[in-house]
């Protein structure tokens, strides 16, 4: 079985197993007296002192009543409940299901899952941390790709397939800005991605102190971001979209240039010899991977709107908000757009 197919019998299952779990659930997102509410999970793969926890030992913990994951839901969409966590974005399954496809696209437009020079090393077998995992594609494929590696994942919400995995992959709920639940000197390799929208300034710097931590010496790091700022020339649409997502991540404290500071912010968290590659994908234009990373860039942006309506009141409105995204979505058609796409690795030093 090709691991496409391999990974979406898994999605289906794990998507049969949650649907089944929200029927059970009144979704508090259609109730007509509040839009906000918080549901309990019977899910958490790490326990209250941060240790990991095998399958078994997790599903232990379903009867505790101190180790529900909470999930809270606004306005029909599920968030999670961590208030020292800035992520914007939902974690319910419409959001899993962008973040796996995203992966696929980006993985087609890169032409590679990873930038640093570990391929040997993955084929021998290594330890590798995926920090911010969420519904853990990569790691599921870098699982299958490496069997004799061993993947973990860390997320701050339960958005990873619990049960039904690769043997080599297991996950762990944690803020990786406060603390990653393992050891100094854990893993060989780790890799971050897509964490522009998670993390505030102050965050960056711990988390980069805490995978430096974690990281052997002589470990590689691998992070990549989108250079939003690339789509600022698109057109004057896309130039307000692009502002308004500027202003509101600052407001939040996160930093929209991340993308163009990895190396320096790398270096000054002690990392050394940084490689950055850059590559500029077509948004809508110019054949296939344009074309898909525009669906996937569209449903991103609609997955923030009750954020960035609230940096931009015009976009309170779900039609007005669509039907501007469009307007954004001909204008980077017609003058040819690109998402910068940023990779930095860079490596502990040995001593
Ligand atoms: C856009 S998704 C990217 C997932 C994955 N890295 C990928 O590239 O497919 C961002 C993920 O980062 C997680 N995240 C955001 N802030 C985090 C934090 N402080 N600690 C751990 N995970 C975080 C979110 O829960 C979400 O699952």
């Amino acid at each position: 079985m090709g691991v496409f197919s391999s990974l979406k019998n898994l999605f289906n299952k794990r998507e049969a197993k949650r649907s089944s779990t929200i029927k059970s659930e009144k979704q508090p997102g259609n109730s007509k007296k509040s839009s906000i509410s918080t549901i309990q999970s019977n899910v958490k793969s790490v326990s209250s002192k941060g240790t990991v926890s095998s399958p078994s030992s997790s599903s232990k913990q379903f009867a505790s009543a101190n180790s529900g994951y909470t999930f809270q839901y606004r306005d029909g969409r599920r968030y999670h409940t961590d208030n020292e966590v800035a992520y914007v974005l939902p974690n319910d399954d419409d959001e899993a299901d962008r973040v796996h496809e995203q992966h696929w696209i980006l993985r087609a437009a890169l032409e590679c899952n990873y930038h640093a020079p570990v391929t040997k090393l993955l084929e021998e077998g290594i330890t590798v941390l995926d920090s911010g995992c969420g519904p853990a594609t990569w790691a599921f494929e870098m699982g299958e790709t490496y069997p004799r590696s061993k993947f973990h994942g860390i997320d701050a919400s339960c958005v990873f397939p619990e049960d039904i995995k690769p043997a080599n992959v297991e996950f762990v709920i944690g803020n990786v800005a406060k603390h990653i639940p393992y050891p100094d000197s854990t893993f060989d390799y780790v890799h971050q991605r897509l964490l522009f929208l998670g993390l505030t300034d102050s965050d960056w710097e711990s988390t980069l102190k805490e995978l430096y931590r974690v990281l052997k010496p002589g470990g590689y790091i691998d992070l990549a971001e989108p250079d939003v700022q690339s789509l600022l020339t698109a057109g004057p649409s896309m130039f307000t979209l692009q502002t308004t997502l500027s202003n509101m991540s600052k407001a939040r404290g996160m930093v929209p240039k991340i993308a163009l500071e990895l190396e320096e912010r790398l270096l000054k968290a002690g990392f050394e010899n940084p490689v950055v590659r850059r590559v500029d994908i077509p948004l809508n234009h110019s054949g296939k991977i344009g074309e898909l990373l525009w669906g996937d860039y569209k449903h991103a942006y609609m997955n923030i709107r009750p954020v960035m309506a609230k940096s931009n009141p015009e976009f309170a409105d779900e039609n007005v908000y669509r039907d501007f995204i469009d307007k954004c979505g001909e204008e980077t058609k017609q003058n040819k757009g690109c998402l910068g796409w940023v990779a930095v690795y860079a490596q502990k030093p040995l001593n």
